[in-house]
């Protein structure tokens, strides 16, 4: 990792959808602004939107737009955004639209021109498809930025951490962290699960998340103590 990217962003991504990422996100904002930083979040790629006047809006782009440091243009947080909750490139092909990361990677150098830290999103999991050829890998790649990847421990989730660290790993890209989220509050030997996979992570645990109703970023934020941490 040289120093230009280590200090450009993160990009945050999971064993999943549904794990944590939008709060992790949330939380690492919180916590960059916490220590002065300027930041934006970035959501690529959104399938799942309401259709409103303004047109289509997904509540991830819109929360990392409200946490961002500078009022940008909802286009520029989230470029490719689909109404109906399924695959991306499933999404992309109904619509006629053919996902560009050229056009990612241009919406990614106006947020990063004007902020310290750009903190990007995926949707779902490591692989998603975003066309026919390409995944949100290949976004990440393409931004060159370290990843975070938080795992919803939940039964099966060692499984889907090993194959997506693992994966991570392959695509050549620098894994910065890892960040245990107890999704499921009925899932028993926590402790256990997060003590093998720091075994067979080579990447710092950053935070373990306990299972809370209702989480908020800035609770996250003081649960996590992330600030201790130098992102
Ligand atoms: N530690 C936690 N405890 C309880 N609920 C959580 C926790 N982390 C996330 N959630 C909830 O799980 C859901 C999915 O989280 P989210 O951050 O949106 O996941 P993703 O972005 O990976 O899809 C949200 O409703 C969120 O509030
Ligand atoms: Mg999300």
């Amino acid at each position: 990792m040289n120093h230009t990217q280590m200090h450009t962003g993160y990009f945050i991504t999971g064993t999943d959808t549904g794990v944590g990422k939008t709060v992790c996100t949330l939380a690492l904002m919180a916590a960059l602004k916490d220590q002065g930083l300027t930041v934006a979040g970035m959501k690529p790629v959104s399938a799942g939107c309401n259709q409103t006047a303004k047109g289509l809006r997904n509540d991830d782009a819109e929360q990392l737009l409200k946490a961002s440091s500078i009022p940008f243009s909802y286009n520029t947080i989230n470029p490719y955004a689909f109404k109906p909750a399924i695959a991306p490139h499933i999404a992309a092909d109904q619509q006629g639209v053919e996902i560009q990361i050229s056009h990612i990677h241009k919406q990614f150098d106006v947020l990063r021109a004007q902020v310290d830290r750009v903190i990007v999103e995926g949707a779902g999991g490591w692989l998603v498809p975003i066309s026919s050829g390409q995944s949100l890998a290949d976004v990440a790649c393409a931004l060159q930025l370290p990843v975070i990847m938080v795992v919803g421990m939940r039964i099966g989730c060692i499984n889907h951490a090993l194959l997506t660290y693992n994966h991570i790993q392959a695509s050549g890209v620098n894994v910065a962290g890892w960040v245990a989220n107890q999704v499921d509050n009925s899932m028993t030997a926590l402790d256990e699960n997060i003590h093998y996979l720091t075994q067979k992570i080579h990447a710092p645990l950053l935070a373990t998340i306990y299972y809370t109703l209702a989480p908020q970023p800035d609770w996250a934020l003081k649960h996590l103590d992330i600030t201790r941490r130098t992102f």
